[in-house]
């Protein structure tokens, strides 16, 4: 079995991004974008992949954005999982949002911190039950000799924090992306794409064009 995919061509036309359209604030123009995204029925449009390295390994997987501001882009996730021990070897990490419904993707870089723990606590405390006892339950990313394996962690669990809150694991909780760059991408006819990138330059964001 092949796959040959060379017949698969599409041309971008939908629309395209001149630099005086931009906002000064590349936040600004992400959350416009973001808005956009969600109006034309962008599934998960919230959903990114977060590329992360370490000196032997490179690692992609696609997380959920949850809070956007000046200061960053924040995930939540396992802080044993492989990626976290990528993100402790060397803190910076690349996200992708593959908007592809408007021809659009974003990419973000920059340096990575873990939020304070008091921001992990009342985001933990936002989500649903069932979602805060599957956090309890999986040691990500480490291999599992069977799913039954794992919903009776699960089991475990709901019976452990049957009674109140679940608390908080002190395994998980958030990662915040400081941006450095912020590049904003529309596809055109010809491939001619428009390619516009937000460069923090001594606390200033400075617009350029890249040949796409
Ligand atoms: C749509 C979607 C959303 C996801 N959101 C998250 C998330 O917010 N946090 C997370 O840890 N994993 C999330 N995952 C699972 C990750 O892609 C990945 O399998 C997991 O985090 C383990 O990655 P790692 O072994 O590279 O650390 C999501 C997967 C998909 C497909």
């Amino acid at each position: 079995m092949t796959g040959d995919l060379t017949h698969l061509r599409r041309e971008f036309r939908q629309s395209g991004l001149r630099r005086d359209e931009l906002d000064a604030s590349p936040i600004v123009q992400f959350s416009q974008w973001f808005a956009q995204a969600k109006e034309a029925g962008v599934v998960e449009p919230s959903a990114m992949s977060l590329a992360t390295a370490d000196d032997d390994n490179i690692g992609v997987r696609t997380v959920l954005l949850k809070f956007f501001d000046e200061k960053g882009f924040v995930f939540f996730t396992n802080y044993d999982s492989t990626k976290s021990q990528q993100l402790g070897s060397r803190a910076q990490a690349a996200l992708l949002f593959p908007w592809l419904a408007l021809e659009r993707q974003v990419k973000i870089m920059g340096k990575v911190e873990r939020i304070s723990t008091l921001e992990s606590i009342k985001y933990f405390a936002s989500r649903p039950k069932e979602s805060q006892l599957g956090a309890w339950a999986s040691q990500q990313s480490s291999s599992i000799s069977s799913r039954s394996l794992l919903l009776s962690q699960f089991e475990s669990m709901k019976n452990k924090f049957a009674k109140g809150e679940v608390p908080l694991p002190d395994f998980w909780g958030g990662y915040r992306v400081i941006p450095e760059t912020i590049e904003f991408w529309q596809g055109r006819e010809n491939r001619l794409h428009d390619r516009l990138i937000y460069k923090r330059e001594e606390g200033e964001w400075i617009v350029s064009r890249l040949s796409p």
